[in-house]
């Protein structure tokens, strides 16, 4: 671990850091409604087996770049490159990497302020301004400004302070509340009338669908997005890792984390639709598609709180500070990757560097919002549907290809001695030469 560029002190540190940039909205959010529109528990199903035989592998490959070059992805990556042509390669991943987390942030900062403005609404209830509530779960321009400005300087503050300080420690005390959050949520919406007929639709796969096309194009889209593949992010958080560390373990309990929390949202939302739905609320049109869609936690989950009177009223402050968080221990993680970049290419100080980057990236971000009906899509699709994917891609060819086995072997050999014994090394080489890339490139084809 470098000092004079700072990393994780420690295991427990890294994995809260890393699970909390995996953990966000993608998994309270995107999961739970992915799985509702796309069939149930056969999205689960096929979301499992590609997180652990596709993301995984994939996510490996990113971690042991950062790890072995101990700094930013461009320079990390060129440090494996052997000529002039693999080295513009390089910086081309890497740079690509990094504009990616940056286009990612500048949507993902409006999304996380709508759910700030939400924890908001029901605190105002509370003291009886019903009124006033309206205003910050209506649409509106001023309110997705302030509160998208509001969200970003939270981020802005916590990568000023550095990995150990702002990171590690941000990351070690939220992760544990999402957690805590997350369980009473879940055992409260379990107790309510309705909640097992979601349940059963959630667990209960129709295998017929796990085959559709459309099916496994979002759910490994779901998946990457989720171990935030594709965008620097874990080229860098890597790079702070202790060489004493054990990689494959590190990777693999991250990755853990990451499917049990999608898993637990999912526990959580889709029998709190159902649960609305006994309450009246009409969830699925009548050819069985979602009739929120992608709104379904700000209308179908408020309209279940409601139901619930004044405990309606915690429940739903609770739902939405967990949202906040998981959203922040992520932004955090897009920032730092750009961050990083011009600390240690360009010299700048970090404070700097984090208030310039984090404030243009809002600048984007007000771009967005003033133009919200075309370009809030516009730049998720971009950022998410083809730059994550390419990138990603790029990451494992990189390894599978330019990096030399012996030097791979040795990297990860470091707090792992025995790897070359064990069945991750018999099959992750070959599998990210020739399996992950040619997998997201076919399903990156079929989705064009
Ligand atoms: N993994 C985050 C989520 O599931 O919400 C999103 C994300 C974080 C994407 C960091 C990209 C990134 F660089």
């Amino acid at each position: 671990m470098g000092v004079s560029r700072g990393g994780f002190s420690s295991r427990f540190g890294f994995i809260m850091a890393a699970a909390g940039s995996a953990v966000g909205l993608g998994n309270i959010w995107g999961f739970p409604t992915q799985t509702a529109s796309n069939g149930g528990a056969a999205f689960v199903l096929v979301y499992l087996v590609l997180a652990f035989c596709l993301a995984y592998p994939a996510f490996m490959a990113e971690l042991l770049i950062g790890r072995y070059g101990q700094a930013n992805a461009v320079t990390s990556l060129q440090k494996m490159s052997h000529n002039l042509w693999q080295k513009r390669f390089a910086f081309m991943v890497g740079f690509g990497g990094i504009i990616a987390a940056a286009l990612i942030l500048s949507f993902y900062g409006i999304l996380a302020g709508w759910m700030m403005s939400f924890a908001i609404d029901p605190v105002v209830r509370l003291f009886g301004f019903n009124d006033a509530a309206q205003w910050f779960v209506n649409q509106s321009l001023a309110r997705n400004l302030i509160f998208t400005a509001l969200f970003m300087l939270l981020t802005i503050f916590i990568i000023r302070r550095g990995v150990e300080d702002g990171i590690e420690k941000w990351s070690k005390r939220l992760m544990p509340m999402l957690i805590i959050l997350l369980t009473v949520l879940i055992i409260y919406v379990m107790s309510l009338e309705g909640a097992s007929e979601g349940l059963k639709a959630y667990l209960q796969p129709d295998l017929s669908r796990v085959f559709d096309a459309d099916l496994l194009i979002s759910a490994l889209g779901q998946a990457f997005f989720s171990l935030s593949l594709g965008t620097s992010v874990m080229i860098i958080y890597g790079s702070y890792i202790s060489k004493k560390e054990n990689l494959v373990s590190l990777g693999a309990q991250v990755t853990l984390i990451d499917v049990s929390i999608a898993f637990l949202a999912g526990l959580l939302i889709i029998p709190a639709m159902y649960v609305a739905q006994a309450q009246g609320v009409a969830i699925f049109a009548e050819d069985g598609s979602l009739i929120s869609g992608s709104n379904l936690v700000f209308t179908v989950l408020p309209s279940l709180f409601d139901g619930m009177g004044v405990m309606g009223l915690f429940v739903g402050f609770a739902f939405f500070v967990l949202m906040t968080i998981a959203a922040l221990t992520s932004s955090i993680s897009m920032l730092e990757g750009p961050v990083s970049y011009a600390v240690e290419r360009h010299d700048m100080e970090r404070t700097k560097a984090t208030t310039y980057i984090g404030l243009g990236i809002l600048v984007l971000s007000i771009i967005i919002v003033l133009n919200i009906s075309f370009m809030l899509d516009l730049v998720a699709m971009i950022s998410t549907q083809y730059g994550q994917p390419i990138i990603a891609m790029l990451c494992c060819v990189f390894v599978g290809w330019i990096w030399y086995r012996n030097s791979i072997l040795a990297e990860i050999k470091q707090g792992n001695d025995d790897v070359e014994n064990t069945l991750f090394w018999k099959i992750w080489p070959w599998y990210i030469k020739f399996v992950c890339p040619t997998a997201i490139a076919a399903v990156f084809i079929h989705s064009l």
